[in-house]
């Protein structure tokens, strides 16, 4: 049993990141389910039907989202319907879409939960009170489960990695597009890494147009950021679980950039 896990796939760049590296991926590695983080997937902000649809024909299986979730109007119009698709799960009651599904793939299933943390970002509900809600719920008819902690610190990272190690098959966490080196099994056999980067221009900052996030920053003033263009690079995660318990055995970082494209 084997997850690949792709960070925020961010705008067009991103997008033809994932054609060209998915199918060499899905050869070497021959994963059971594929899943990205597609919150930035139309041009760095939300994501459309016809793009979801784009990634599911590449064979992603799921997607999860973070703050940029509700970016798109046209989002409201089928994230009900989306059953592959997760919303943070600690919105208010009532928000459209849903927090966590169970995606099948011929007789597998795998539970993905999407959670965003409070610290520097919108004052959500409580993600672990939250996570721990569905648990109950999700825990006694599945084993495979895989929680995307959409957060800004790392603290709060690394928080919920404790909190749900043992209970959960693998906690990523998404949203700083910069890949973390911590990736490890935690003592009670949750994969965890904090964070598995992004998809999309590389040398932009986060993938949006330098230029524009220098301006910001030495100016203060209201500036339209924009998706840079360039060369791209590829961020992942390859975890393995063991069919006996659910839990994580290997959690591999993948990286990749667009001009040394190798996959052995
Ligand atoms: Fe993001
Ligand atoms: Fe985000």
């Amino acid at each position: 049993m084997r997850i690949l896990f792709i960070g925020d796939i961010v705008g067009s760049v991103g997008r033809k990141a994932v054609k060209a590296c998915l199918p060499g991926l899905k050869n070497k590695l021959n994963p059971t389910f594929i899943i990205a983080n597609g919150e930035n997937a139309a041009a760095g902000r939300g994501i459309t039907s016809n793009i979801a649809k784009e990634l599911f024909e590449m064979g992603i299986h799921g997607i999860t989202m973070g703050n940029h979730t509700w970016d798109q109007k046209e989002i409201f119009d089928f994230i009900d319907d989306e059953e592959r698709m997760v919303r943070p799960a600690n919105f208010p009651k009532g928000t459209p879409g849903r927090g966590f599904t169970t995606i099948k793939v011929k007789d597998q299933e795998l539970v993905i939960i999407n959670v965003q943390g409070r610290t520097f970002l919108p004052p959500l509900d409580c993600p672990f009170d939250k996570v721990d809600t569905i648990l109950d719920g999700v825990k006694k008819r599945n084993k495979y489960i895989l929680v995307d902690f959409h957060a800004e610190a790392t603290s709060e990272k690394l928080a919920m990695g404790w909190h749900l190690d043992g209970k959960v098959s693998a906690v990523v966490g998404t949203h700083t597009h910069v890949q973390t080196h911590d990736e490890r099994i935690l003592p009670q056999g949750t994969a965890y890494v904090t964070d598995v980067g992004m998809v999309g221009p590389r040398d932009g900052i986060l993938g949006m147009e330098r230029g524009a996030v220098l301006q910001k920053f030495k100016t203060q003033l209201p500036v339209r950021f924009v998706v840079d263009e360039g060369k791209w690079h590829f961020h992942a995660v390859c975890i393995d679980l063991d069919p006996a318990t659910g839990l994580g055995k290997k959690i591999q970082l993948i990286r990749m950039e667009e001009d040394q494209f190798i996959i052995e």
